[in-house]
């Protein structure tokens, strides 16, 4: 079968992109059937675009807020993209995106959602919080994207121990090892998941008895 799975990336912001750099280079060694179409970007000075340029990814500018999502969706249906992956992006979608894109668009946030989610709640914020709590666990989140932050179905998590971490930086040190080794794995699952429904596209009629 000659076909991708087509995903795109969007970030916000001076974002750093190292969630991308893992998946795409993860999508690469372990030669998966994924197509990286496109990463969008909103500043032309965000550090991500050295990452892309390194992975030979396309990165494209989207700096005009009030286009924005005309301009992406025009972009997705272009490329066939199948799974739009939020890497560092700190803006809500609207209702109406979200429609266009149902189950196919995807997160990943620093903590062991539902809790420490929601506006405001990002980055270092996360971690600090987590450190002030005083908690024993962190960890990762993938889960699909809805109008709420941080708040869809959650797809994949993993747990870490953390009482053992002096500060919010060491907290955040330790999620991110998670991050990168979960978010490329929830995107090989979801290829896979993507082709089986190509291969059999109706489950409960996929074998006839008797
Ligand atoms: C990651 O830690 C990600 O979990 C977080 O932003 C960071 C982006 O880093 N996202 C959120 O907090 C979403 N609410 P990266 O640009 O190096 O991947």
């Amino acid at each position: 079968m000659n076909e991708y799975f087509n995903i795109a990336f969007l970030t916000s912001g001076k974002s750093r992109g190292s969630n991308f750099d893992s998946v795409v280079k993860y999508i690469s060694k372990n030669r998966l059937p994924i197509s990286t179409k496109f990463l969008i970007i909103t500043r032309p000075d965000a550090p991500i675009i050295q990452r892309a340029e390194n992975n030979n990814v396309k990165w494209i500018l989207l700096s005009d807020k009030n286009n924005f999502e005309h301009d992406l969706l025009e972009l997705l249906s272009q490329h066939n993209v199948h799974l739009v992956v939020l890497a560092g992006f700190m803006r809500k979608l609207s209702p109406n995106f979200l429609d266009k894109f149902k189950g196919k668009i995807i997160n990943i946030h620093p903590a062991l959602l539902p809790k420490y989610g929601g506006k405001g709640m990002y980055g270092m914020r996360v971690h600090q919080a987590v450190f002030e709590n005083h908690e024993k666990f962190s960890g990762a989140s993938v889960h699909f994207v809805n109008e709420e932050y941080d708040a869809g179905k959650i797809i994949f998590q993993k747990k870490i121990p953390i009482d053992h971490l002096k500060s919010p930086e060491e907290i955040a040190h330790e999620v991110l090892k998670i991050e990168h080794e979960i978010y490329p794995k929830v995107i090989e699952q979801l290829a896979y998941q993507f082709f089986s429904k190509l291969v059999y596209p109706v489950e409960s009629e996929a074998i006839p008895s008797g």
